[in-house]
């Protein structure tokens, strides 16, 4: 069963000439990381703010778990949705501890239940615990916005929205939490909405990209298939994917490599991580066709062949 489903989701605002969200139909399954991009006033926050019901839809149903939202009671979903804002959202007057306890503590949780969370989830984000008894203000906008995606995960939610929750950060720590939340997500599962303007970000972290415009679905699939067969000329400006080498230093050699072959050649080793840029200038440099593909210990995991790198530039 899908985790969330939304129907024909529409929301229309008192004196707007146009549907905020005028339509949306998507499903979204277990452990899957879907982002919403697309231009600003797209209507990527109305539609996420209508999953854990901030919102209204005008019309339109959306269930989780199988059952629509409103036969759920608040509690409940607040619950099984976590939620992270661009601004952190962190309460000023309320320590680290108290803030990552949010959740929690709306649930009557026990002290001796909520505070060892608190332990355990800051060391998940790579904070130290002594950090419980500050203030937001004493931390860094990084380190806030990592006690915000502890806080959102605090009652072990199935589902986590994320409104760009990156949008503030520098790019060296930006890339950091962008690693870390891949991280969690692969451990958690959790099924997870996130929203960015950044094309990036939703190449490097997407299972699958859901393209807004105008309240609308332009594509929804996987980034492979977005940078490789835009649905039309705005999804294709969007991602940049008239470029060439662009096009390359979006895809990631584990988006297209073969599997392993048995063979070892000997000469330079890609990682699954490394764009295609990085795989043909190495094959350019070693003047080989084709490239071993290596996992953390060096052990061989696939290949990349030059024969692939032109499909994945041609397909378009
Ligand atoms: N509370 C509101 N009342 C009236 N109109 C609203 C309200 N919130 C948003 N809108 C309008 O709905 C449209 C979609 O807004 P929304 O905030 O969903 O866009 P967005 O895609 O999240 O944009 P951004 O990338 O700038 O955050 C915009 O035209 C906006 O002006
Ligand atoms: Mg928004």
């Amino acid at each position: 069963m899908s985790v969330i489903v939304a129907d024909k989701v529409v929301k229309q605002y008192a004196n707007a000439e146009r549907p905020a969200v005028d339509g949306i139909s998507f499903t979204a399954e277990e452990g899957e990381l879907i982002v919403l991009l697309g231009p600003s006033g797209c209507g990527k926050t109305t539609l996420l703010k209508m999953v854990n019901r901030l919102y209204e839809p005008t019309s339109g149903q959306i269930f989780v778990d199988g059952t629509e939202i409103h036969d759920i009671p608040a509690t409940e979903l607040r619950r099984r949705i976590g939620y992270v804002i661009q601004a952190t959202g962190l309460f000023p007057h309320m320590t680290i501890a108290e803030n990552i306890a949010t959740v929690p503590k709306l649930l009557k949780w026990e002290r001796s239940r909520w505070s060892p969370r608190v332990d355990e989830l800051l060391t998940l984000m790579h904070l130290p615990t002594e950090y419980r008894d500050r203030y937001p203000v004493q931390l860094s906008g990084g380190e806030q916005q990592r006690v915000g995606i502890a806080r959102a995960l605090a009652a072990d939610p199935k589902i986590l929205l994320m409104d760009e929750p990156f949008g503030a950060i520098d790019a060296i720590t930006r890339a950091a939490l962008q690693k870390e939340l891949r991280d969690v997500q692969q451990r958690l599962k959790k099924t997870i909405l996130f929203v960015t303007h950044d094309v990036e970000e939703a190449l490097l972290l997407a299972d699958r990209i859901m393209v807004l415009r105008a309240g609308r679905v332009e594509q929804f699939a996987p980034p492979l298939e977005i940078v490789l067969s835009p649905a039309n000329d705005f999804v294709a400006q969007l991602i940049g994917a008239d470029d060439l080498f662009r096009r390359l230093s979006l895809l990631r050699v584990d988006q297209v490599q073969g599997p392993y072959d048995g063979t070892t050649n000997g000469g330079p080793t890609l990682r699954p991580s490394d764009s295609l840029r990085h795989a043909l200038s190495t094959m350019l440099s070693s003047d080989r066709q084709t490239l071993s593909v290596v996992d953390e210990q060096g052990q061989p995991i696939g290949v990349v062949s030059y024969d692939q790198l032109r499909t994945a530039t041609q397909n378009a």
